[in-house]
């Protein structure tokens, strides 16, 4: 429960493509005992589940993606929220080189916007929650107890997300692809993706995965009473 009154706990991490909030986010739910919610991954679910209506991107509207959505639930696994597809896990598709190229487009519809927005709400009315995206702290919990805004050099970003899917070190031809990539979905992103101003903004570009993590839960324990 936050310390604010009785409501439950919120700690709200924002911040670009590829800044490392997803396990920033599930490590920090770890160390604290919450509940993960990526809502980046039901952006993700939302846009592979239109994927697979074979309908071309350029095509989509906001009522064939939120019809496509119905396929798309929310179960626990471990301390984190998972989006399913057809209630099967559909990890490495959410993750493939289409839904990062369509999902802008789908995360610009208000309406989609809105219900992801109110799956997020709804999960974190029941339980402690660590969420991350790109407006946890802003349109969706400006309450968080806790606001945080990852940032990180764009070629280091484009590093660690090659290293995480590639599983090994890249060249530099592939991250420098790697970094325009991440650039483009920045800019197709900035109208949501906006720090609070009450977030405290880390740039991680030289920091340690586990230093990030033991300043936002020492955030988190400074802000939020047991
Ligand atoms: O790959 P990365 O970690 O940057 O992105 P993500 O958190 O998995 O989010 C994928 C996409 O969903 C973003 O590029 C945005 O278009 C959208 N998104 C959003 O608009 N708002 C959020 N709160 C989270 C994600």
């Amino acid at each position: 429960m936050s310390s604010s009154d009785d409501r439950y706990a919120v700690v709200a991490i924002d911040g670009p493509a590829a800044s490392g909030k997803s396990s920033t986010a599930e490590w920090v739910a770890g160390e604290l005992g919450y509940c993960h919610v990526d809502s980046g991954a039901l952006y993700r679910a939302v846009t592979a589940a239109a994927l697979r209506t074979g309908i071309p991107p350029e095509e989509w509207g906001p009522r064939l993606v939120l019809d496509a959505a119905r396929a798309v639930s929310m179960t626990l696994s471990g301390t984190s929220m998972i989006p399913s597809l057809d209630g099967a896990s559909a990890e490495a598709e959410i993750r493939s080189p289409a839904v990062n190229a369509a999902v802008p487009r789908v995360a610009r519809m208000q309406q989609v916007r809105l219900w992801v927005n109110e799956r997020v709400r709804g999960i974190a009315l029941e339980r402690n929650v660590v969420v991350d995206g790109r407006d946890m702290g802003t349109a969706v919990f400006p309450d968080a107890d806790v606001k945080v805004y990852l940032v990180a050099d764009p070629w280091e970003r484009a590093k660690r997300r090659l290293v995480q899917h590639l599983r090994r070190l890249p060249t530099n031809e592939e991250i420098a692809a790697e970094t325009d990539r991440l650039v483009h979905r920045d800019a197709l992103d900035a109208t949501q993706s906006v720090q609070a101003r009450d977030a405290v903004q880390i740039d991680t570009t030289h920091l340690m995965q586990e230093e990030q993590v033991a300043r936002i839960v020492a955030l988190a324990r400074a802000a939020i009473r047991p």
